[in-house]
């Protein structure tokens, strides 16, 4: 057993998984290879999590703003994300993973938003893993949909102004009832959060990996784990060490 599996693993760990493209351009491949290659990525980590005991992992699988990419990629994308939702949901189901969805949900293809339906619906009683895929998700858009309807309540008398609290916020958000991630990794070298869970993050640890998503392994996972575990977080106030010492 590694040392990540003994120490106490963060609660929920949130990932942003770049540099698929750099990955294949490095290989002289085409960047859906490098996608291909980012799924296998995907289930390795999936497990790994669940091994280390987080209990919940939060993958962003597409932004919002990926639709900016040409068409071709896009399409190439949701087919992944389609194909592994086939082929792995049973496995996951009996491995106890709950699956959740982040991300707007409307203008989404029937077919693959009947997938991710489906597999919420199927794995809604299981107590292992909650894997979080935040599909079609931008922070922005997401606190705007909440807001929105937070204002809708008002207007409508369901809610007074003087209701709208931190606590109530977080219910309305796509993430209601999944604790904010104690850990946030970005793979690829990459430093900045990318409309990714911006509310959530605001005690978050942040940690910025140099291995492309598809070379990101058990062993730098874990690695990442051990760092973590290393960090001092304080939300705010000072170390138990400061206060032991009186300082
Ligand atoms: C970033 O690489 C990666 C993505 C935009 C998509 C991640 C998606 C997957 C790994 C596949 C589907 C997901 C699941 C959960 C099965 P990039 O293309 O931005 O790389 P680059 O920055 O090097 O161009």
């Amino acid at each position: 057993m590694s040392k990540a599996e003994n120490c106490r693993a963060p609660e929920h760990v949130a990932i942003i998984m770049d540099g698929n493209g750099r990955w294949a351009n490095a290989r002289g491949l085409p960047r859906a290879v490098g996608h291909r290659k980012g799924v296998e990525a995907v289930r390795e980590i999936v497990r790994a999590a669940a091994d280390a005991g987080v209990a919940y992992l939060t993958l962003f699988a597409f932004s919002s703003e990926n639709w900016r990419r040409p068409e071709a990629e896009v399409n190439d994308l949701f087919g992944l994300l389609k194909m592994f939702i086939r082929r792995d949901l049973a496995e996951l189901h009996r491995e106890n993973v709950r699956i959740r969805i982040i991300g707007d949900r409307v203008n989404l293809q029937g077919d693959i938003l009947s997938l991710l339906l489906e597999a919420e619906e199927t794995t809604r009683n299981n107590t292992a893993l909650t894997l979080v895929i935040a599909f079609n998700y931008g922070a922005r858009d997401e606190m705007a949909r909440a807001m929105s309807a937070i204002a809708a309540d008002v207007e409508q008398g369901r809610l007074k102004a003087s209701d709208v609290t931190s606590a109530l916020i977080d219910g309305r958000l796509d993430t209601a009832g999944i604790p904010d991630p104690d850990l946030i990794i970005r793979t690829s070298g990459e430093e900045r959060l990318s409309n990714f869970l911006l509310w959530q993050a605001a005690y978050s640890e942040l940690m910025f990996v140099p291995e492309y998503w598809p070379d990101f392994s058990r062993e730098v996972f874990f690695a990442a784990l051990e760092r973590y575990a290393s960090r001092d977080r304080r939300f705010g106030g000072i170390s138990d060490k400061a206060v032991a010492l009186g300082s």
